[in-house]
């Protein structure tokens, strides 16, 4: 497994836990460190148990050695970073196509190379090219295995996937992939095979049109507050229709995190490079952009307009619950928003907080929410962790100045909330 991040840690330590042999490989020497002395660089639950376990069962292990490790395995993952290249939004293919170079010079035997990054239709033509030219002799073959894993549930999805895709047309790279998937056959979740193309695609199509549900309900939801309708009924009443799906249908802030921003702009991209407008994924990136910082507008008018030198609580930082990222989060438009406009603002994540700290300034941390929300003139709920569900909101209303509620994530009954004397504001509602 090359690249020991999100996805390729999880993949790693998953794969080991089917029965396979896997050494995970990354060039971070303190990462690798790190991992060898049992620590986890990433909050992801469950994960540190299910390391140790296989690293104590001599399943897992760790290096920063890739020639080795190469050498001797079946099969090569490359799960390293592809992040938004700067300036233009297209993926920066420059650690996959590294990697492919490093594999290259090590490969024996007949090895498939597995391209489990998020990238780009056209990349693993580019991976055999570079593998082809490095090392003309060698046995290989390239194949497209997108990761569809969401972070905070990542194991679960990874152990239990709607679907895994595999793209190749070589018959020997498909046998060793069944192989190393046999586990998750049996357990009954389709394995499609396609053309690399396709699979490489199948992975920008999915999270594009992931992010479009989620913008459609949002902008349904605008819809709902001005007629007086409450997008969590309509969510429900189309989401029972079996074509259109409950899932994926909460209005909220936007969406953010590590993949839906830059899948869909690395989407946009490809579009323009082969003149096939997506005009539909335009529309979405367009109406999300504006979303988050017009989120920040809606709590300023839910105070009365005028923010300047008030305190705002903001309860939950990170892009979504269960995680640290702040990667495209929200909650740092919305902040941003008021400050611009004057606010203070006091804040509290369970899990986020040194990550918030290298993004957003000037904001105070709390260690825990009520600390965070006393004297404040508004709550704002951006992410919806479960402990905040919890909140005891009397006592809520006790320590704010003023008992207004914005519930970005509609986790609270707006009755009882109004019973209570809050100004409240959710979402479509
Ligand atoms: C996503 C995809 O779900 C996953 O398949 C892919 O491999 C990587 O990208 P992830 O980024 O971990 O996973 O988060 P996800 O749970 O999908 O949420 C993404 C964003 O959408 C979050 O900001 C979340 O709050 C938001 N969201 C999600 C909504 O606003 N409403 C919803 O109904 C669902």
């Amino acid at each position: 497994m090359i690249g020991s991040g999100y996805v390729g840690l999880v993949s790693g330590a998953c794969f080991a836990d089917f029965g396979h042999t896997v050494v995970c490989v990354d060039k971070d020497e303190r990462k690798i460190a790190a991992l060898k002395g049992g620590a986890i660089p990433i909050f992801e639950p469950g994960l540190d148990r299910l390391v140790s376990e296989n690293v104590r069962r001599g399943r897992l292990s760790f290096t920063t050695d890739l020639g080795p490790a190469v050498a001797e395995a079946d099969a090569v993952f490359i799960a390293v970073g592809t992040p938004s290249r700067r300036g233009d939004g297209h993926a920066d293919l420059s650690y996959v196509f590294a990697a492919a170079e490093e594999i290259a010079r090590s490969l024996t035997g007949y090895t498939v190379i597995v391209d489990k990054s998020t990238v780009p239709v056209g990349t693993g033509d580019e991976v055999e090219r570079i593998i082809h030219a490095t090392a003309p002799e060698a046995d290989f073959a390239v194949v497209s295995n997108p990761e569809f894993l969401r972070e905070g549930a990542a194991i679960e999805d990874f152990k239990r996937p709607d679907r895994v895709v595999i793209g190749s047309d070589d018959p020997r790279a498909l046998a060793v992939l069944r192989d190393i998937y046999r586990p998750l056959a049996i357990g009954r979740s389709p394995i499609v095979e396609m053309g690399r193309r396709a699979a490489e695609l199948t992975k920008y199509a999915g999270n594009a049109f992931l992010a479009t549900k989620i913008t459609f309900i949002n902008e349904i939801a605008d819809l709902c507050e001005k007629v007086g309708a409450d997008v969590q009924d309509v969510a429900r009443g189309i989401g029972l229709d079996n074509r259109i799906g409950a899932k994926f249908l909460h209005a909220g802030p936007g969406y953010g995190g590590s993949c839906f921003p830059k899948d869909t702009l690395a989407l946009l991209k490809t579009a323009q490079d082969y003149e096939a407008p997506q005009r539909i994924v335009e529309a979405v990136v367009g109406v999300n952009d504006n979303r988050k910082r017009a989120m920040g507008r809606k709590v300023i008018a839910a105070v009365g307009g005028d923010i300047r030198d008030k305190t705002v609580c903001v309860l939950g930082l990170t892009f979504k619950p269960n995680t640290d990222d702040m990667r495209d989060s929200p909650a740092i438009a919305v902040i941003q928003t008021l400050q611009d406009a004057g606010a203070h603002v006091h804040a509290h994540d369970p899990e986020g907080t040194e990550q918030a700290q290298k993004v957003l300034e000037n904001v105070t941390y709390f260690d825990e929410p009520y600390a965070a929300m006393e004297g404040a003139e508004a709550l704002v709920i951006v992410t919806e962790w479960d402990n905040f569900r919890a909140l005891d909101l009397k006592r809520v209303k006790s320590l704010l100045a003023a008992p207004v509620l914005v519930d970005l994530r509609n986790i609270y009954p707006r009755a009882r909330c109004e019973e209570l004397g809050f100004t409240y504001c959710g979402i479509g509602r």
